[in-house]
């Protein structure tokens, strides 16, 4: 049986009813009340783990789930050895350089060496500012990242803008998109050669309701 870990939070009910759309029901995942993290599909077909997005190539790297629903954002952050099989076309964003609206510094470039950047993706700020060649200290943080500028903590963040409205409230503008992302079908790469044949159907239902 195949194993596919989804993420919790904002991207589960596009994954529920995505996976619903090709015959697979992991809708009690959405029920408040449920406490379960690993359901199998009331026909028996598939199982699915409720996982942190960023943990998603967690579980399919070692193989505890065969394929996985991940954002590309985590994708280049985390470069898990996994294969992308598939954009699903949903959680569309994109990682962005962002700084106060009465900032000086109207582009990256342009921001003063050794300065702070704070950000969920280390990894990404750190590789776009080496490329830059511009020497700062990216700090690492887990969430409200905006509040890094606003309390005079960082000169600029680095961080996934959707709306835009969270920067737009907190009197952010953004001067640099990084990339953009959505959500990926990964799978784990010596699963995907065993289980060829129920991932290869898997895929093409997928691709033919996207
Ligand atoms: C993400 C992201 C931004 C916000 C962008 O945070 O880090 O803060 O969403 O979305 P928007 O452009 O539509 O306003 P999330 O909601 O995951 O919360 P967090 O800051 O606690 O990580």
């Amino acid at each position: 049986m195949l194993t596919i870990a989804i993420p919790k939070g904002g991207l589960l009910p596009e994954a529920i009813a995505l996976l619903q759309d090709i015959g697979l029901d992991f809708s009690a995942f959405l029920d408040k009340k449920n406490r379960q993290l690993q359901i199998t599909d009331p026909t028996g077909t598939a199982q699915a783990l409720l996982v942190r997005t960023h943990d998603v190539p967690v579980y399919v790297e070692y193989g505890q789930a065969q394929l996985g629903f991940a954002g590309y954002d985590v994708l280049r952050e985390k470069k898990p050895d996994v294969a992308n099989l598939l954009d699903l076309k949903f959680g569309g964003c994109r990682l962005s350089v962002a700084v106060p609206k009465s900032s000086p510094y109207k582009n990256p470039r342009q921001l003063p060496p050794n300065c702070r950047v704070a950000s969920k993706f280390v990894n990404c700020a750190k590789d776009y500012f080496r490329e830059l060649d511009l020497p700062i200290e990216v700090i690492p943080l887990h969430g409200s990242v905006e509040l890094g500028p606003i309390t005079g903590m960082s000169e600029a963040i680095v961080d996934l803008v959707s709306t835009g409205n969270t920067l737009r409230e907190n009197n952010l503008e953004e001067v640099k998109v990084l990339f953009y992302s959505s959500v990926r079908l990964i799978a784990h790469p010596t699963s995907y050669r065993a289980n060829r044949y129920d991932m290869v159907t898997l895929i093409r239902k997928l691709e033919q309701v996207l």
